[in-house]
């Protein structure tokens, strides 16, 4: 069994590890404090074709395989977490149904752009009423000569404060649950369409969110993204991809808190030693350490059946459910060799410890997670 990156990904790897440290981790900081988006940063992954990694090369992408992907994941939100689910909602919940789904017009106008790294795209599912229970949506599209009107309200909707185009669901047959939902492609310019004030949140600061509305919002058939009533599937299909990158960005948060604690612990002296002698801090490094490779080769097996083109939403959850949790262990134990100063914000680690948690909540919580292996992985 083959576990070790081809040539092709290594590359990626060292591109990103180097934009990362360069162009990332000496501001992540500021921009977690400031809220604030990373545009300079987004537009040079754009022109990296990091906003569409598995796009080919006719609709605006470089055409690389779902590995590549996450290990671009692993390393961008190493430098920045806040970026990395940026990069994340471009690659997987953006671009990626729109390439499986849309039709060659569709690509051309709704893909290519945003492939590309001109444009944002964004996924509305979550309303505010409903998270866990996706199906139970009250967002409605009615058809109306040639176009669908849509109505209602989603929320904590990532990049929704930047994009210029959102994939939206909503029921085209009110009372079907997940049978009577569909997929639309809503330009943020289009008449009916606004968008609240971003969210504060705890973490991932340097990313957006925020609600949208949609009140009287005329959609052309033409922008419904593959067929009517087939969005529940669409939705779902396309976390299986998501899910891969938010494990991965979770592991790239971990990393980042292993790799600082190991070099404050090699600093900082307590009993007349480093505490990287100290065998309570070495239990710590080594168990942090055996996480971070476990959950790595979950992230690679979820995104190499993914290009092998087989069914892998249990290893997606898997490795989303895993790494995610995994990142909380790893950042609450890096926090605590940091010891005092762990907890002030003059180290990036509480940043971590903040920013870990949101990977255990979106794109399905990890309660989500263990519903869907065992719904999907433990069968005979
Ligand atoms: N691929 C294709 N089809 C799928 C599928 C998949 N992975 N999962 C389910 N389906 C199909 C099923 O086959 C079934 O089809 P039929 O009825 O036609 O046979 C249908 O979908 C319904 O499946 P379920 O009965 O399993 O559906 P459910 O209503 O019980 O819900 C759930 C399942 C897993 C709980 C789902 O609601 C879910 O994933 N919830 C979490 C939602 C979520 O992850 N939201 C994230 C929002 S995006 C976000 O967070 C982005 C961000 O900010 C970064």
């Amino acid at each position: 069994m083959d576990i070790e990156l081809n040539e092709a990904q290594l590359e990626i790897q060292k591109l990103c590890r180097a934009f990362a440290a360069k162009e990332l981790t000496p501001h992540a900081r500021q921009w977690d404090e400031f809220h604030r988006f990373p545009a300079e940063a987004v537009k040079l992954l754009g022109e990296m074709g990091l906003m569409g990694v598995a796009v080919p090369e006719q609709w605006g992408g470089p055409g690389l395989d779902n590995v590549s992907y996450a290990v671009a994941m692993e390393e961008i939100s190493r430098g920045c977490a806040g970026t990395g689910v940026i990069v994340s909602v471009s690659n997987s919940l953006y671009c990626d149904p729109v390439l499986k789904y849309g039709n060659d017009d569709q690509k051309r106008e709704w893909l290519a752009p945003f492939a590309r790294g001109e444009k944002l795209g964004c996924f509305a599912l979550t309303e505010p009423q409903s998270g866990s229970d996706a199906a139970e949506m009250m967002t409605t599209a009615k058809l109306d000569g040639d176009c669908y009107v849509l109505e209602g309200t989603k929320n904590f909707i990532t990049n929704g404060p930047q994009a210029e185009a959102v994939l939206v669901f909503a029921m085209t047959n009110p009372g079907a649950k997940h049978r009577g939902i569909s997929a639309f492609i809503v330009p943020t310019d289009a008449p009916g369409f606004s968008r609240g004030k971003p969210d504060d949140k705890l973490g991932i600061r340097a990313s957006g969110s925020c609600s949208l509305f949609f009140e009287n919002c005329r959609v052309p058939v033409a922008q419904r993204l593959g067929r009517e009533n087939e969005g529940f599937r669409i939705a779902m299909g396309t976390l299986d991809g998501g899910r891969i990158g938010i494990a991965a960005q979770a592991l790239g948060i971990a990393r980042a808190a292993f790799e600082e604690a190991l070099a404050y612990s090699r600093d900082r002296k307590a009993f007349g030693t480093p505490i990287c002698e100290h065998q309570a801090i070495q239990f710590m490094l080594a168990d942090m350490a055996t996480e971070i490779d476990a959950a790595r080769l979950l992230v690679w097996q979820a995104a190499a059946m993914k290009d092998a083109g087989v069914r892998h939403t249990a290893q997606s959850s898997m490795a989303k459910l895993f790494a995610s949790e995994m990142s909380g262990r790893v950042t609450t134990r890096a926090l605590q060799i940091f010891g005092g100063y762990g907890y002030t914000k003059d180290y990036d680690v509480e940043r971590h410890f903040r920013d870990a948690k949101i990977t255990e909540i979106y794109e399905g919580t990890s309660e989500i997670q263990r519903i869907v292996i065992a719904a999907t992985g433990l069968r005979e």
